[in-house]
């Protein structure tokens, strides 16, 4: 039999995108087709689904919407796509110009529990035959958005018992542990959740409320996005405050690396860059590395080793660290460009070392996805110094565009990246340059590192072809998920 999935989730590429959440969703589902799943996507209608979807129909209206005056569920399609996608239309809880989550102000809005609860709740809807057509076995919930999921499935089989009507199993993935959906414990009534789910072993998380606490609690299995990953979240220093309960959930949660939907992110048949090129023909690079350097109003100079970054500029991906180590790059005549949005002072302090060092350092705020693929293919290394990286996709475009990643060793990016020692280049294992301690010191190592493999120009070359051939694609990890989608539903 057909397995049908539903995957629950608030971002989906190309319509709406803040981070690789939306990249995933959009390649994931697909890539599980293909392995011969029955899959669909469930997305809250912000404006750009509900605009972006076609052939919307209505499915069934929502009976319980949680203070929005009516909720709607439809069923449409992303255009040029085989995948469907359900989407919740509630306009006073959706229709919202600007960020899913947050206000103009970057404050969160104040009333995302009951907007992201809407969105759990509806899919433990489906689950138990919302749709009269589709019913999914599986339910795998992304995120902090979709963590009350599991949470309406398990309080939904307690009430009317696990053999009566559909009961699917459901999965938990994590994207990113720093994003927790915490809600003061008193909005916990309006959820319309059991009691007794209020409590340590549940949905409260000292003393507030927690949906990724939900998801991680309820869910019948747990999924992140690196194996490196896995592994860290359970540790003091990396679990959030929920360390114990994925070490005492330990047997249920697996790491699954995320992939790269190469139909998007390829040097040969990528629409957005100056030069299209290849493994075996790469003077195209060349020429998208100067449209780069013109279009940043760079000096234009073949020689010199240019990095780029595109990344959210948060805490996370350690871009601080890249500001206090990019004396180093300017000095041995590198550049640097960087294609970002985020965090004020962090843009400030980019935008200082852009007007210091108007011939190697340019900078971008705001989301760009042309100029991203522009960057990606234009630069002889990217960077992406994280403090942690659950998975990390920009890492694995930059090796499809032989833009050699400079990563730190956590998470995704240990996982994808072998560093260029002696060692890893003389057994011919070096994809790019890794640095293991959080500090400038061993940053700018592996900087160093960069211009003196740069230097060795048939090392290069070799590095940056076998950085190329690097297989992420997703259908290895898309049967990974159809082996525990067939563990889970027996
Ligand atoms: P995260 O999800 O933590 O932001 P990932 O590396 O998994 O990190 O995914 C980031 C995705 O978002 C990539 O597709 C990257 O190209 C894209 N991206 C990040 N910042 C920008 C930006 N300012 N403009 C365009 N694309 C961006
Ligand atoms: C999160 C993580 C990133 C991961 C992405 C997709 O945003 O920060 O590491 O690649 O989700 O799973």
């Amino acid at each position: 039999m057909t397995l049908r999935v539903l995957h629950v989730a608030s971002e989906l590429y190309p319509l709406l995108k803040t981070g690789g959440l939306a990249d995933v969703t959009a390649a994931l589902p697909a890539a599980l087709i293909e392995q011969g799943a029955d899959a669909r996507l469930l997305l809250p209608g912000f404006p750009s689904v509900a605009a972006g979807l076609e052939n919307l129909r209505p499915v069934a209206r929502l009976e319980r919407t949680f203070g929005a005056p009516e909720a709607t569920l439809e069923l449409g399609r992303l255009p040029g796509s085989e995948l469907p996608v359900y989407m919740i239309r509630a306009d006073a809880f959706y229709a919202r110009a600007g960020n899913p989550y947050l206000d103009d102000q970057h404050v969160p809005y104040g009333d995302n529990a009951q907007r992201f609860a809407l969105l759990g709740w509806t899919a433990a809807q489906i689950a138990r035959r919302l749709d009269p057509g589709w019913t999914p076995a599986i339910v795998q919930a992304h995120d902090w958005h979709a963590g009350l999921a599991p949470a309406y499935l398990r309080a939904a089989e307690r009430e009317h018992g696990a053999g009566h009507g559909a009961s699917a199993r459901s999965i938990f993935t994590i994207h990113n542990l720093a994003y927790q959906g915490i809600f003061p414990a008193r909005q916990f009534d309006g959820l319309g959740l059991p009691r007794d789910f209020l409590h340590m072993n549940g949905v409260e998380f000292y003393g507030q409320l927690s949906f990724l606490k939900a998801g991680l609690f309820y869910a019948d299995k747990i999924t992140t996005v690196s194996p490196t990953y896995a592994r860290e979240i359970q540790t003091v220093a990396q679990g959030g405050g929920l360390e114990g309960l994925l070490r005492e959930r330990t047997h249920d949660l697996v790491g699954i690396l995320n992939g790269v939907d190469y139909g998007v992110w390829s040097p040969a048949g990528d629409a957005a860059i100056a030069a299209k090129y290849s493994a075996t023909r790469m003077s195209g690079k060349l020429r998208c590395k100067s449209a780069l350097q013109t279009r940043m109003k760079l000096a234009v100079r073949h020689d010199a080793l240019v990095f780029g970054v595109v990344s959210r500029l948060t805490e996370q991906k350690g871009l601080d660290l890249l500001l206090a180590a990019l004396p180093e790059i300017v000095a041995r005549g590198g550049q640097l460009v960087v294609l970002g949005t985020g965090d004020p002072s962090l843009e400030q302090g980019y935008a200082r070392a852009a007007r210091q060092h108007p011939d190697a350092v340019a900078v971008e705020f705001g989301f760009d996805e042309t100029l991203a693929h522009e960057i990606v293919a234009g630069a002889d290394v990217m960077a992406v110094p994280s403090r942690f990286e659950p998975c990390g996709l920009t890492q694995l475009y930059a090796l499809a565009y032989g833009a050699l990643p400079l990563v730190h060793c956590v998470g995704g990016l240990a996982d994808t990246v072998v560093d260029a020692s002696l060692e890893n280049l003389a057994d011919g294992l070096a994809t790019g340059f890794v640095f293991s301690r959080f500090e400038p010191e061993a940053l700018t190592a592996a900087i160093r590192r960069a211009f003196a493999l740069h230097a060795r120009s048939r090392d290069w070359r070799e590095t940056r072809a076998r950085a190329m051939r690097q297989d992420f694609g997703w259908a290895a990890s898309a049967q990974r998920y159809m082996t525990l989608y067939r563990e889970l539903a027996g």
